[in-house]
């Protein structure tokens, strides 16, 4: 199990959380369960047995070293947006071959090193074609593409996660499809190997899976038949989570069966998932400073903010609270904030709490995915530190960012212009 709670103390794997708290001096900290993001993994694995696949990891969920590491172990490829995260694949050791990179504003800076690695490139507009041509004339490489496909499906999720629409900034004007075929097929240097889409993040229906396959695999079929040899489909990555704790949520499975019967011959399936894949296997462990009444609400200060997780006051979204710890205060409703000096900033709203007492350990739940790797210095606080549970094993994968190391960005230098 990964967290569960036994006579009011939550635990992680075989550790007591309250145990990390008191030995370790930093609060907040990230908390990951390695066993959890390894049973995610084979959620998908087992999903597509029998399928020629690759469960390509989307990096930008959570790039942490050690995770990436521990992912492509277990055998999982990567899903890149950015030259860094290219870096930190090759450093977690990825075969640069079977990874993808995505993105509507690759510089060509970006495009020459993925095309060096020999990374799929996915094109995203007129403009990253020619760039992608550019890149694979200087570096005297054949660049493999892939062409990202607008399925214009609703994947009815909040509007900043929703990328599948006509009208989003990401992938190719569809009408402009033979345009596209004929740059490529005149490009020596352009080799054109799939098909990608990406619908949007946070999806709760595989209907909407499946409403893409369809689209996707019409025009798999028909850029096959224009002579085009193409090998991989990618239906990106989207699958939700239960942040409520009572929501039905579809598992990888039902995700894979429902769009297994569009599958062809000679086709690889390329999925790509962030969230499903390391949201549900962190915990942020924070500590109550204080508890405060204003008007009619009550407020549970605490030493976590929006600078270490912006999803509550960016999306509206919802993270379970809860202590890691028994807490037997009066029961009321609290909104959870931080010290942040504005009033966006809050963990969670109107939640029936026991009042707890302070230095209480409180804990945000499911915050694996696009929470650490979104957190700023804002107001100066410094980005937490970062733990990983193995079993009845500690191991700090990320130390905490201290003042020192803010400091040393700072200079006072004339520049030659
Ligand atoms: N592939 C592509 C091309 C993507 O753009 C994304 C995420 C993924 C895969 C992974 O999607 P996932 O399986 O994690 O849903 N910051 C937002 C999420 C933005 C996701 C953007 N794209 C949040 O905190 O909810």
């Amino acid at each position: 199990m990964s967290f569960y709670t036994n006579d009011g103390y939550l635990y992680c794997e075989d550790i007591k959380v309250k145990h990390i708290q008191d030995r370790i001096p930093n609060s907040p900290i990230y908390l990951y369960s390695l066993n959890r993001i390894l049973e995610n993994y084979k959620a998908y694995k087992e999903a597509l047995d029998g399928i020629p696949s690759i469960i390509s990891y989307a990096l930008k969920a959570n790039s942490n070293l050690t995770i990436a590491r521990h992912l492509r172990e277990a055998g999982a490829s990567a899903t890149l947006v950015s030259g860094n995260e290219l870096k930190i694949a090759m450093a977690a050791g990825f075969d640069p071959k079977l990874v993808t990179y995505n993105g509507n504003g690759k510089t060509t800076a970006e495009l020459s090193m993925a095309v060096l690695h020999g990374v799929m490139v996915n094109i995203d507009s007129e403009f990253d074609l020619q760039h992608i041509k550019k890149a694979a004339a200087e570096t005297r490489k054949t660049a493999n593409v892939t062409l990202r496909i607008n399925p214009d499906v609703d994947s009815e999720v909040h509007p900043y996660v929703a990328t599948g629409f006509k009208n989003s900034k990401f992938g190719i004007m569809n009408e402009r499809l033979d345009w596209y075929l004929k740059e490529i097929e005149n490009s020596s240097g352009l080799n054109l190997v799939g098909l990608h889409c990406h619908l949007g993040s946070t999806i709760k229906k595989v209907r909407v899976f499946q409403d893409a396959m369809k689209i996707m695999i019409h025009f798999f079929k028909e850029i096959r038949e224009k002579g085009f040899n193409l090998k991989y489909l990618n239906l990106g990555g989207g699958l939700g989570i239960d942040y409520e704790k009572n929501q039905p949520i579809p598992t990888p499975s039902e995700l894979i069966d429902s769009i297994r019967d569009y599958l062809i011959p000679d086709l690889t399936l390329i999925v790509e998932p962030g969230r499903s894949m390391i949201g549900d296997a962190s915990i942020l462990i924070t500590r109550v400073t204080g508890v405060k009444t204003n008007g009619s609400k009550n407020f549970i200060v605490i030493d976590g903010s929006m600078a270490e997780l912006i999803r509550p006051c960016l999306y509206d979204a919802y993270h379970h609270i809860g202590f890691i710890e028994p807490v037997t205060g009066e029961k009321k409703v609290f909104d959870i904030v931080g010290p942040i000096c504005e009033s966006a900033d809050f963990l969670g709203k109107d939640r029936e709490l026991p009042t707890p007492h302070e230095t209480a350990g409180l804990v945000v739940y499911d915050v694996g995915a696009y929470c650490y790797i979104m957190s700023s210095n804002y107001n100066l606080k410094m980005r937490p530190a970062e733990y990983l549970v193995n079993g009845n094993q500690l191991i700090r994968i990320r130390r905490a960012e201290t003042m020192d190391d803010y400091m040393r960005l700072f200079e006072n230098d004339p520049v030659a212009i």
